[in-house]
């Protein structure tokens, strides 16, 4: 949700924001823009659309300058359109600003400021926070001049309500930044004769590997050779200096055609990371050290509450199926964004569980905060190391899934699953499964990586379905049990990325009301379990068949459907059945993928779409 990279030092700050924008771009994408601090002026530009019209719109003029500040826009307060691109800059010119969050006191602050003699040219709630900045800067005193910067910043702050991630330049500073964060991720990257802020680290991996997460509340004075981190209320901060283990090479989009096909095709060294020194001496179970727990804490606790948005909470899913069939526990898994407002009776010695990706997205921090305000211990299963929700956990599970920059989110999904069944794993062993059970489940658990190569090998056939079926405005996806979420990921990964109507059901709920839809225009997916549900899905196909519906089958190797049943067949490699939700869901990615490549959609950049959500 909209990306900032703010940078001072002694290079040119233009091209090193253009080329950390181009990393942010995933975070919105409907405007860009950047301001720049040169010959005691501000080279500003600003225009609707993406990062590349912005760096061809730079080319044109010389821009030296070595103090700047650059945002990519999701537009919230406000329509599409360049004069609410961002930087915004106050009416008196002083104070330049750019913002990732929600201003909720805007409207009153308008109105005070109106009287104050400022005006505005934009519909943003970010106009409001630069020119109450430049209000505060006009009554300090002149004589601290570095100090009166920061402290018209800070005091503006005190009165705001809402969330943001702010970078803000003063023409009188020439070699100042400021920003402060509260609600939304904001980085400080700290490199030789030179300072960055960014939203993200993979925007700041090209200059330094050394970073300092701000936390909620920080206010951050920058300078070429420094920085000084203070909270609003003036309290020294001694700063952690953290080393980002990602490589520029792992954000960068290689030979690939779109980082979601490349993200695709980690999966199986993402599946590898995930389990990597996992797995106990004695090969019958998992080991989570950061969980901080004893298996006597895991004794005491009678219910785990999963909580997630979007593709992660299908991932929370597949893990209440997990841990419910093996370990015996209860599991509920609620929305995050649902469970923040609901306020939901939670038994005493539950424990709680948030999934997220990137760490950030603000209904899953909202429900873990809301979770440890009740007095629960809330962990957290995150991609990305220093996030919000990794830090505020009280323990959790890295993914080490590598950064995931396509919008709609794949090796984090699996990687998710794979988490989910070694945790199912681990408890399960606490409880009853046998060591002999353990033993097999971590061989096949291990398997995965390989088998999600041969699941990957089938791209070409999966293409050519696509080809021909990318003509249909109507899917279902279809499964049981746990493969059910994967019907439902499915159904999203197709939505999302080529806008047509998809929806995912459990395949015997199909007869309840969606089969109404069903006609030879619209597709069903169908995943096909083995054991005891076999038969009872391949009725469900039956229905369809009978109705003209064509049938998509994704089919474990080893299972026979009657002949001419399904139109097309994708087979899957055969493997542990905690595994199968992690290789039932590579076909309908791949599928999704090539579908939405054959009807032209902008595949890493889907419209209305920004990867980690961090308004409300
Ligand atoms: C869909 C997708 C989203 C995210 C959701 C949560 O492909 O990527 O549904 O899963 O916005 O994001 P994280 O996991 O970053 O909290």
């Amino acid at each position: 949700m909209c990306g900032i990279v703010g940078y001072v030092g002694r290079q040119k700050a233009a091209s090193i924001m253009l080329e950390g924008l181009k990393r942010l771009e995933y975070r919105g994408y409907d405007s860009a823009g950047l301001a720049v601090l040169q010959d005691g002026d501000v080279a500003l530009l600003r225009t609707t659309g993406r990062v590349a019209g912005l760096a061809k719109l730079a080319s044109g003029k010389k821009l030296t300058g070595t103090t700047g500040i650059s945002h990519t826009r999701w537009a919230t307060h406000g329509g599409v359109t360049e004069a609410n691109a961002h930087p915004h800059r106050s009416s008196d010119g002083r104070i330049l600003l750019v913002h990732n969050g929600v201003i909720e006191n805007y409207a009153a602050i308008k109105k005070f400021l109106l009287t104050k003699g400022y005006t505005f040219t934009s519909e943003t709630d970010t106009e409001v926070l630069a020119n109450l900045i430049a209000y505060h800067y006009a009554k300090e005193p002149a004589s601290a001049e570095t100090s009166r910067f920061l402290e018209a910043v800070r005091k503006t702050l005190l009165h705001v309500e809402g969330t943001y991630g702010i970078a803000v330049l003063s023409p009188a500073h020439p070699d100042e930044l400021v920003a402060a964060r509260k609600g939304s991720p904001l980085i400080l990257g700290v490199g030789d004769q030179e300072n960055l802020i960014a939203s993200d680290v993979s925007a700041l991996i090209s200059r330094t590997q050394n970073v300092v997460y701000l936390k909620d509340g920080e206010l951050v004075h920058l300078t070429p050779s420094g920085f000084t981190l203070s909270t609003l209320d003036l309290a020294d901060v001694h700063p952690v200096i953290d080393t980002v283990t990602w490589s520029v090479d792992e954000a960068e989009l290689g030979d690939h055609a779109h980082f979601m096909l490349k993200e695709i095709f980690e999966q199986p060294v993402a599946l590898e990371n995930a389990m990597r020194g996992r797995f106990a001496a004695d090969g019958s179970t998992a080991n989570f050290g950061g969980l901080n727990l004893s298996p006597a804490d895991f004794r005491q606790i009678d219910r785990f509450v999963f909580t997630s948005c979007g593709t992660g909470w299908h991932a929370c899913l597949v893990a209440e199926h997990l841990i419910e069939r093996y370990a015996r526990i209860p599991v509920e898994v609620d929305y995050a964004s649902e469970f923040r407002y609901r306020n939901a009776p939670l038994d005493r010695d539950a424990l709680f569980f948030v999934i997220s990706q990137s760490g950030e997205t603000i209904d899953t921090l909202a429900a873990l905060r809301e979770a440890k305000r009740k007095g629960y211990k809330c962990m957290a299963i995150c991609n990305v190391v220093g996030s919000t929700i990794a830090r505020e956990a009280d323990g959790g599970i890295y993914q080490h899934a590598g950064p995931e920059i396509g919008v709609a989110s794949t090796k984090a999904f699996t990687s998710q699953l794979l988490i989910a069944a070694m945790f199912a794993l681990y408890v399960a062993r606490m409880r009853d499964l046998s060591f002999a059970d353990g033993v097999q489940y971590v061989a096949g658990l291990k398997a995965v990586p390989g088998l999600a190569r041969r699941a990957l090998a089938q791209a070409p056939r999966i293409q050519e379905i696509a080809t021909r079926y990318a003509k249909y405005n109507d899917f279902l996806f279809l499964g049981r049990l746990d493969l059910f979420p994967i019907a439902l990921e499915g159904a999203l990964k197709l939505k999302e990325i080529s806008y047509i109507h998809a929806e995912g059901y459990p395949a015997a709920e199909m007869k309840h009301g969606p089969i109404a839809l069903i006609s030879d225009q619209c597709p069903s997916v169908f995943f096909v379990p083995k054991g005891e549900l076999f038969n009872k899905v391949v009725s469900s196909m039956q229905e369809i068949k009978a109705r003209k519906g064509p049938i998509i089958a994704i089919v474990p190797e080893g299972l026979e459907l009657p002949d001419g049943l399904a139109d097309e067949i994708i087979p899957i490699p055969d493997c542990h059945e905690a595994a199968l939700p992690i290789l039932a869901t590579i076909p309908v990615q791949l599928l999704s993928y090539y579908i939405a490549v054959a009807r032209g959609c902008d595949v890493d950049k889907p419209r209305n779409l920004a990867k980690s959500v961090t308004v409300e």
